[in-house]
């Protein structure tokens, strides 16, 4: 029987989100799949965060199993002060730090915050589509703002500001080793991004699960390090530096911005885990936190020096892509007029599989870009997994 029940407006907009659907058809073994977006398992700390959720346990039970306050356990909120201060030059005192279950959860907020029926959010072009399915539900009309290899190109950005003007609520970026280019803004570009969105008065969520994971030299500012607007919130998470299970990642912004993302959670989920909080923070205080993000570095970077290579190799010269300098992904542009829904169809014959663009582009129809996804393969799946691609974009290209 299916219900009658009247849903709320938002709820027509929820769909399935495409890339957890692809889960399922690439369970199949036989299929690389290039396609997911999850972290290495293989590097998970899993020895050490059973000691650490251990000792948590016996040294602080009581704490971890009970309620707390919105804003998070304090000792973890230290530390990730601490360490904004030592890696990212970013001055913040625990208070401006509230812990979130994953920075989805961020962006979530954000929405609620800053976005009503009709408003406009920019996002760059393209961008991680988890942000759509986030704040869709607040009924916003989403724009793309074109970008190249270094960043948010300011000219093309301060056109789209002038043209919507105060419809503009929020814009959504992720200014390090991006979801799905691999992109890594400059720091000129990010300057020249903040003193536009300073002068038109425009929120800014940056968010950044992925600047720890540079394969060269520090990562580069942050925006919320740079900005003296005031108005940058930034995302951080354990997700892809500790692990995604533990759903532990925080917001960061001035005081009384971080006031209204504490009393949006309050009613939204009162609090994060207590229990996984502690059992992070006993892994910071016990575990070597900066050698584990080095091995992820140094592995992600050999498996996607190989994908670059093997793609030069075996895609032709007419299909071009990202070369990033960090991250777990990179993106692929077909010749234009060709669709990468067409090649995925090719692809999965060849059981491979990647991630179709469009779902990245807020709604510019750009149908021709693919995401892969190199962090978590064995180096020999990777390269028959490239073989493979590669054969089937020769035989889709001659059609
Ligand atoms: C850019 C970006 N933001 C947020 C998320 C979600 O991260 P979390 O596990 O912290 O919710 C992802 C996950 O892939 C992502 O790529």
């Amino acid at each position: 029987m299916v219900s009658k029940v009247r849903y709320a407006k938002r709820a027509g907009t929820l769909k399935p989100d495409e890339i957890r659907e692809m889960i399922k058809i690439t369970s199949n073994p036989k299929v690389i799949n290039f396609a997911g977006g999850l972290p290495a398992p293989e590097l998970f700390p899993v020895a050490e965060m059973a000691r650490a959720t251990g000792i948590a346990l016996t040294e602080s039970g009581a704490v971890g199993l009970q309620y707390h306050a919105t804003d998070g356990y304090l000792p973890l909120r230290e530390k990730i002060s601490e360490r904004l201060a030592r890696l990212s030059g970013v001055n913040a005192d625990p208070a401006d730090i509230m812990i979130t279950n994953g920075s989805q959860q961020g962006i979530d907020l954000s929405g609620r915050l800053f976005v009503d029926e009709g408003d406009i959010v920019l996002t760059e072009s393209p961008t991680y589509s988890g942000v759509f399915n986030a704040l869709k539900v607040y009924l916003p009309e989403f724009v793309g703002v074109p970008t190249d290899d270094d960043g948010v190109v300011p000219e093309a950005f301060e056109e789209i500001l002038k043209r919507y003007g105060e419809r503009i609520k929020l814009m959504y970026v992720i200014p390090d080793y991006q979801n799905p280019s691999g992109r890594v803004w400059s720091v000129p570009r990010r300057a020249a991004f903040l003193e536009l969105a300073a002068r038109y008065e425009l929120p800014v969520v940056e968010d950044s699960p992925y600047r720890e994971l540079c394969f060269e030299g520090e990562p580069r500012p942050t925006l919320f390090s740079m900005d003296k607007s005031g108005m940058v919130v930034h995302l951080g998470s354990f997700s892809k530096i500790l692990a995604p299970g533990y759903r532990v990642s925080y917001v960061l912004a001035e005081r009384s911005i971080l006031d209204k993302y504490i009393y949006a959670s309050q009613g939204a989920f009162l609090q994060a885990s207590t229990e996984n909080q502690v059992a992070i923070d006993k892994y910071l205080e016990l575990c070597d936190f900066d050698a584990h993000i080095e091995k992820i570095r140094t592995v992600y970077k050999r498996r996607c020096e190989l994908m670059i290579s093997l793609m030069e190799k075996e895609f032709p010269e007419s299909v071009t892509f990202t070369r990033p300098k960090g991250g777990m992904f990179a993106l692929v542009t077909l010749p234009e007029g060709k669709n990468a829904r067409d090649l995925l169809k090719t692809a999965l014959a060849e059981d491979v599989a990647f991630v179709v663009g469009d779902a990245f582009y807020a709604a510019e129809g750009v149908v021709n870009t693919f995401r892969v996804c190199y962090a978590n393969m064995p180096e020999e799946r990777i390269e028959e997994g490239m073989r493979r691609l590669g054969k089937a974009i020769r035989a889709f290209a001659a059609k």
